[in-house]
């Protein structure tokens, strides 16, 4: 069967990873998320102090590590789940990229073009044998705009929180606040789709999803009809 090239965007804490990896596991494809990528990038910032207190980031420090090579991101599957962890130079970051504290940061990272530039290359570079279901916000528009299936997640603000706060809770993390989770989903959701270079858009071809009242099962028979469609038409 021909393997294809399925780009998954939408905004954050939308599920889109849930479904991406739950696809690509039933289908034998390789999972990306881009995401990750970016929160990677984030973490590296924060460790090396390349930003502030106030939130200003050392750009000339951190594009000259990335060019450098200082910045290297990997996935290994986990033995247990075969699920991907993310890697930043070797070492496993998957817990560390998903606190709050590398949150609050990641839309300003994802923002700079240097940095969108040198992951977009990586990406596509994952991409060449086909084969491949990544998720982010400009997989179907900048990194692959030609994929053979597009999807575009959506589901309300309030909606998104909720899942983002039972995550955090789930992941043991304390002194958690609905009101600042809101506050930083909208905040990114801002950012995200008015930044300059490649804004969270749905893509022309895309497909759109809102999930808003789907439950994760029935997410997953929507998004395995439609690779079954795309896949009998290609
Ligand atoms: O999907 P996520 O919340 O883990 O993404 C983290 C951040 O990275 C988010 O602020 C948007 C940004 N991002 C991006 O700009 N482009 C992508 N392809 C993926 C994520």
């Amino acid at each position: 069967m021909k393997r294809i090239v399925i780009a998954i965007d939408g905004l954050s804490s939308c599920g889109k990873s849930t479904m991406a990896k739950d696809l690509a596991k039933t289908i034998g494809y390789i999972y990306i998320d881009s995401g990750a990528m970016y929160r990677a990038v984030t973490f590296y910032a924060l460790e090396n102090g390349l930003i502030s207190d106030s939130g200003v980031i050392n750009e000339e420090r951190l594009m000259s590590d990335i060019k450098e090579n200082k910045v290297k991101i990997s996935f290994i599957l986990d033995e247990h789940t075969q699920r991907p962890l993310t890697c930043l130079n070797g070492v496993v970051v998957e817990k560390d990229i998903r606190l709050m504290r590398v949150s609050e940061h990641v839309s300003p990272i994802a923002a700079l073009p240097f940095v969108r530039e040198a992951l977009t290359r990586q990406q596509q570079a994952m991409g060449e044998e086909k084969g491949i279901v990544m998720d982010g916000r400009d997989i179907g528009t900048t990194v692959f705009p030609n994929a053979e299936l597009k999807i575009y997640v959506k589901a309300s603000a309030e909606i998104r929180a909720k899942r983002r706060y039972d995550e955090l809770l789930a992941k043991g993390e304390k002194d958690i606040c609905m009101d600042s989770i809101i506050k930083n989903v909208k905040e990114r959701d801002e950012i995200d789709q008015n930044r300059a270079v490649s804004p969270l858009r749905k893509a022309e071809d895309a497909l759109v999803l809102d999930n808003s009242n789907m439950t994760i099962e029935e997410q997953k028979q929507w998004l395995m009809d439609r690779f079954n469609e795309r896949v009998c038409q290609n």
